[in-house]
């Protein structure tokens, strides 16, 4: 359901209320001890109980698909078994091919550029905004030429990439928006929800993200009844009888038992989604509210510590005006020049002080050996920059392309919010705590 600014109403106000108003107290009481609650218990015996025909498991992931699309208020959800899988079926139902490029930001997950090569398409590195970390338009906009067919903005870390200006820019080349939203999970633009922006959006429900179907899987949103059904197909090998409908991942009996039954319409790869993977999918998307809430006020509180502790070097996070953010980590800018210490240093005092690791960024991806070297099929003549049909110019990838991302790489920590018990969370706020201290 879908109310007058564009918002499913199922949200709630925990997922958009400033965090540092959330209670700790009552979002960790709803959370199930180690991410298994009841109804993943029940949903799961449900699959037990009815065995593993293709029947019963459409059965189970029609009715996740169906809940997820009214969670985000999409007309279709079209599951998968990872959030990699659910961007290349976008791609390839876009018809991106051979000879096409596809934008892609270097600062994220390599997913996002790996499925561009996986189409047969070169990805294009553009830059991100030191403050967001999010897709710079201006630097979307250098890079558009004639052979542009799509944009994946990415929403790093819960925060939304700054949609208005990059659909301003893909409109008059009719360029396909492809939403990669694998770690952001009901965060909102201008009253509107992350997931909705796009032709499509894709979201991981790999074990670290808000919600997981047991540890892997992925779903698509979309509004558009074609391209759902095409992206369907894409992940099942492109059955004919497939279709965009809750659960429509079957044939029917008396069409697949016939000799002359021509099954394969399209080309597809085979990213379907498992009936216990749907069960406790459908599980967690019961409480996704919850889950998003607690990661807010787990920010929250590693907030009020550099808040309290007047600490200069270590920069928050920061959330445009319009925008609230679904932190899937809490990350900060280490200003190194002003503590003195480097990266690496800072970390190492934060583990001695009873911190549970943070992470760095990701290298960016234009600097991964695998696409420095363009050593995708083995020799660099056979990557798709060098395919004959690519008549585009970007043939190599390396330092320099994306200038702001190369700077800003060795100075992001990612402190974890994934945490899921009280004790932990105020353990990993008093390491923080314990490690500002250390230095002042
Ligand atoms: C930004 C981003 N995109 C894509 C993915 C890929 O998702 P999955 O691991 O479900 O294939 C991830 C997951 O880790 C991610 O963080």
């Amino acid at each position: 359901m879908i109310d007058s600014t564009g918002m499913s109403s199922h949200i709630s106000p925990l997922v958009t209320m400033p965090p540092d108003q959330l209670d700790l107290g009552e979002i960790f009481g709803r959370l199930p001890p180690r991410r298994c609650g009841e109804a993943d218990r029940r949903y799961m015996n449900e699959v037990l109980d009815d065995g593993f025909g293709n029947r019963e498991s459409a059965h189970m992931v029609g009715r996740f698909e169906a809940a997820f699309a009214e969670k985000f208020g999409a007309r279709f959800a079209i599951s998968h078994n990872s959030g990699t899988g659910t961007m290349l079926s976008c791609l390839l139902a876009a018809g991106v091919g051979p000879g096409d490029e596809v934008i892609v930001p270097a600062a994220t997950m390599a997913s996002t550029a790996m499925v561009v090569v996986q189409a047969g398409a070169v990805p294009v590195f553009a830059d991100s905004d030191p403050r967001t970390f999010n897709l710079d338009p201006a630097d979307v906009a250098r890079k558009i030429t004639e052979h542009t067919r799509a944009i994946i903005p990415v929403s790093l870390f819960g925060l939304s990439a700054d949609f208005d200006p990059i659909l301003a820019l893909a409109r008059p080349y009719d360029l396909t928006i492809i939403e990669d939203d694998a770690q952001c999970f009901l965060a909102t633009y201008h009253g509107r929800l992350v997931g909705t922006l796009g032709r499509a959006a894709s979201f991981s429900l790999q074990g670290s993200k808000h919600m997981t179907s047991g540890g892997s899987g992925g779903m698509v949103i979309t509004d558009d009844e074609a391209y759902a059904r095409n992206i369907r197909k894409a992940s099942i090998l492109g059955y004919s009888t497939l279709d965009a409908k809750p659960g429509a991942t079957m044939i029917p009996r008396d069409v697949r038992q016939d000799y002359a039954f021509e099954r394969h319409d399209r080309f597809g790869y085979n990213f379907r989604m498992s009936a216990p993977q749907a069960a406790l999918g459908l599980a967690q998307l019961e409480r996704l509210d919850t889950l998003v809430a607690a990661r807010r006020a787990i920010a929250a509180q590693y907030e009020r510590v550099i808040r309290e502790e007047k600490c200069e070097w270590l920069i928050p996070p920061h959330v445009p005006e319009g925008c609230t953010h679904a932190y899937w980590c809490y990350t900060c800018t280490l200003d190194t020049e002003r503590l003195g210490v480097d990266w690496r240093t800072f970390r190492k005092t934060f583990v001695a002080h009873g911190g549970d690791g943070l992470y760095g960024l990701w290298v960016p991806v234009h600097l991964e050996p695998v696409f420095r070297t363009l050593s995708f099929f083995g020799s660099p003549e056979r990557s798709p920059n060098f395919d004959p049909r690519y008549k585009g110019q970007v043939k190599s990838y390396g330092p320099g392309n994306c200038p702001q991302v190369e700077a800003f790489r060795s100075r992001l920590c990612l402190f974890k919010t994934g945490m899921q018990t009280l004790a932990k969370v105020e353990a990993q706020a008093e390491a923080l705590r314990a490690t500002i201290h250390y230095y002042a």
